[in-house]
């Protein structure tokens, strides 16, 4: 017998259950008045408590040694806990949020940056982090995009691989890895009308063909757990539903780590109207395999009733607890209680110069270029420069952000000060930067003068953190009347305006995107956000990044994805009115900025698509190619997109789903040849009869800039 079976015949039914409970670690206190009080407020006893399996929100290394020491100390199988932690983009150095990681399009950046994230938080006492998120968005007014890579599902699995491989195999010394935790399983990212939390329903198809493959990819690729989420799907919280956790993740995907609820999702079951009673909950819980609740007594307080009911088996529990040790002994924690926790190598790594410089190039490497109409790069050279906006001196940080500050952060003042010199900048306010702000005449009025007396004005605006991540949705996710308002003020009286947009989600920018020659995105960069941004403005490094999400004209189109379906009424994709097609009479269908866009400091023309054959019979692989030439004036990267259409299938297929990318480098004047191969397994789908395949008939194929631009080619598969 190996020691964790050894471990799990010497527990009783009730510890079994408290091993598969995860509280805040304030439960787990070295003040008896405060153990008392939480648990009681639970309906917990101390024994309850003395067996749990792990803790989550807790503070750092020095605090994990005394939890778990008090842990130890009162436990009766002596069994450590295991730590986890939200480390989403950082953990003391920060990186940007994962929608601008996703904008990267850059596995090998997102596995360092996670790399990172990993050592700094192994050597805090951290053993699991929640994360990766992969829940698919295509709705901006959910607040949650920013924790996404985006709407794409090829993208996302991409992205999802790459998390889970940088935190758990990116740094090769032992104990600087991290256990991960895929979430929010599933299709969370689909909350009606983008409020969070909200209902999602769908058809099958709809959750296998885009929503689920971002989980799988995660699974896939070795993560340790899953979290399951807080939404109904079809009627059914996610926390509880045996068709997607029981048949999908255990029995189809084959999943043996630990499935873990989000916070306290089991006991938000009475809320939805699933159950009566957090005795039902309970019951329902055990129903699926389910190893660990988050934040509600379920299992320990009724555990033991259903066993002796019969409704659970004691080797059902044994099942989850073994899954769950297996974890504790994979990141070492049977053998040493405190696992890699090193303040000293702490120490070393927060906000080092080397864990800066990965920060400041994630930072570069994620910003988008949206429009610029010849006004950057800037000149270092340049006389005076009014740095304007609520975000010129903070905001760089995002909502996941650990231990990570402002304070902390190098801001655009500083970065650019830093780089051209402080005694250039002028830097006014301009507006407060809070949701719904109306312009301030006086603030206004500061702002254009200083814009006026200067040879360039850097706008910075926004959403700072808490204005998306989680509960953080809006209705309206254009800039406050405010920023608007400083952004027409402004760019009046200095035509070399630049706008620097810090954001956790898409923004409808419909209504300014005219008024000032030039508006990039850093997202919500991080510790060196401001000095990325300085490095781009300048032109010391070039934008390489692409949008991962559309950007609408006006809120009001949300969702707006770009792997839509076309409508059996299409209008033409301009923005001309059309009576009896789908479309709306105010604005356009199309986004402002399409998924994949993103200019930098050079300009490239691609060639319609060629591609070998126009045949593929079953077993043959295509090569599409493009002819991309640099006709700008420096070397830049380019980033052409693969796209395929399956002209007609049933179910029908989205106007063109993204199959593949690259980055290629080209000087002025030069032209490659970028060539993509077309198998027959890029063109498979799931069928309502429950197969997965191909469909014989025509398929298109654009090697284009982004998601809605670009002609295509036709092949024919031939079965
Ligand atoms: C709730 C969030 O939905 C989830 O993403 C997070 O991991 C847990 N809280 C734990 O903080």
């Amino acid at each position: 017998m190996n020691n964790i079976e050894k471990i799990i015949e010497g527990m009783t039914v009730e510890q079994k259950l408290s091993e598969m409970t995860q509280l805040n670690a304030a439960f787990v206190s070295t003040s008896e008045a405060e153990i008392t009080g939480l648990a009681a407020d639970f309906g917990l006893t101390r024994e309850n408590v003395s067996a749990l399996g792990s803790v989550l929100n807790f503070k750092n290394a020095e605090e994990m040694r005394r939890v778990q020491d008090t842990h130890l100390a009162e436990s009766p199988n002596k069994i450590p806990l295991i730590f986890m932690m939200d480390v989403i983009h950082g953990y003391r150095t920060i990186y940007p949020i994962p929608l601008g990681l996703g904008a990267s399009f850059d596995t090998e950046l997102v596995k360092k940056c996670s790399a990172l994230a990993a050592r700094e938080a192994t050597a805090d006492g951290v053993h699991v982090t929640f994360t990766p998120m992969v829940d698919l968005v295509r709705d901006a007014r959910w607040g949650r995009c920013m924790e996404s890579t985006g709407e794409d599902p090829y993208l996302n699995c991409l992205m999802a691989r790459a998390q889970v491989e940088g935190f758990s195999k990116g740094n090769p010394e032992p104990g600087q890895n991290l256990a991960t935790c895929v979430k929010h399983y599933a299709a969370y990212g689909a909350a009606e009308a983008g409020r969070d939390y909200n209902t999602v329903d769908m058809s099958e198809h709809t959750l296998r063909e885009y929503y689920l493959p971002a989980y799988r990819a995660a699974v896939d690729a070795g993560v340790d757990m899953v979290m399951t989420a807080f939404n109904l799907l079809n009627g059914v919280p996610t926390a509880v539903n045996k068709w997607t956790i029981n048949d999908i993740l255990r029995k189809e995907w084959g999943f043996d780590g630990v499935v873990i609820t989000d916070y306290n999702s089991f006991g938000n079951t009475i809320a939805h109207g699933y159950c009566g009673s957090l005795e039902e909950c309970a019951r329902a819980a055990a129903e699926t395999e389910t190893d660990m609740e988050m934040m509600s007594p379920c299992f320990i307080k009724y555990g033991k009733k259903l066993l002796d009911q019969g409704v659970i088996t004691e080797e059902r529990l044994n099942e989850s607890v073994r899954r769950i040790l297996k974890l504790k002994e994979k990141v070492g924690l049977l053998d040493n209680p405190y696992g890699a926790a090193d303040e000293e190598r702490g120490a070393a790594l927060f906000l080092s110069e080397e864990s800066r410089a990965i920060c400041r190039d994630a930072a570069v490497r994620s910003a988008v270029l949206l429009k610029n109409d010849g006004v950057l790069p800037l000149s270092e050279n340049i006389g005076s420069l009014a740095v304007i906006g609520p975000y010129a001196k903070r905001g760089m940080i995002g909502f996941w952000s650990c231990h990570g500050t402002d304070n902390e952060a190098v801001d655009v003042y500083s970065g650019i000060g830093n780089l051209i010199g402080e005694d250039k900048l002028v830097y006014v306010k301009g507006a407060n930067g809070t949701v719904r702000e109306k312009p301030d005449d006086e603030m206004i009025a500061q702002a254009v003068a200083a814009a006026r007396s200067a040879d360039a004005a850097i706008l910075c605006v926004g959403e700072e953190a808490k204005m998306s991540g989680e509960g953080n949705s809006k209705v309206d996710i254009s800039l406050s009347e405010a920023e608007q308002e400083l952004i027409r003020a402004v760019s009046k009286v200095n035509k070399n305006t630049v706008v620097v947009l810090f954001n956790g989600r898409p923004l409808a920018l419909g209504n300014v995107v005219e008024d000032a020659p030039a508006f990039m995105t850093m997202w919500q960069p991080g510790t060196e956000g401001g000095s990325a941004a300085a490095e781009l403005i300048f032109g010391r490094r070039d934008f390489t990044a692409r949008l991962p999400m559309s950007f609408p004209y006006h809120s009001g189109q949300c969702p707006l994805y770009y792997n839509r379906m076309s409508t059996g009424r299409p209008k033409p994709w301009d923005d001309k009115h059309y009576a009896y097609t789908s479309n709306y009479i105010d604005y356009p269908n199309a986004p402002l900025f399409a998924f994949g866009h993103g200019l930098c400091y050079t300009e490239f023309e691609f060639s319609e698509p060629t591609i070998s054959s126009s045949v593929m019979h079953t077993g043959e692989v295509l090569e599409a190619s493009v002819r991309i030439k640099n006709v700008g004036k420096r070397e830049g990267a380019a980033l052409p997109q693969l796209y395929i259409k399956d002209v007609v299938s049933s179910p029908v297929r989205p106007i063109r789903e993204l199959r593949g990318f690259e980055r290629v480098s080209i000087k002025p004047g030069e032209e490659r040849v970028v060539s993509f191969k077309i198998s027959e397994d890029m063109l498979a789908f799931h069928r309502h009869d429950g197969s997965f395949g191909a469909d014989a008939g025509e398929f298109r194929v654009y090697i284009s800039k982004d998601g809605e631009s670009g002609k295509p080619v036709s092949f024919e598969l031939v079965k």
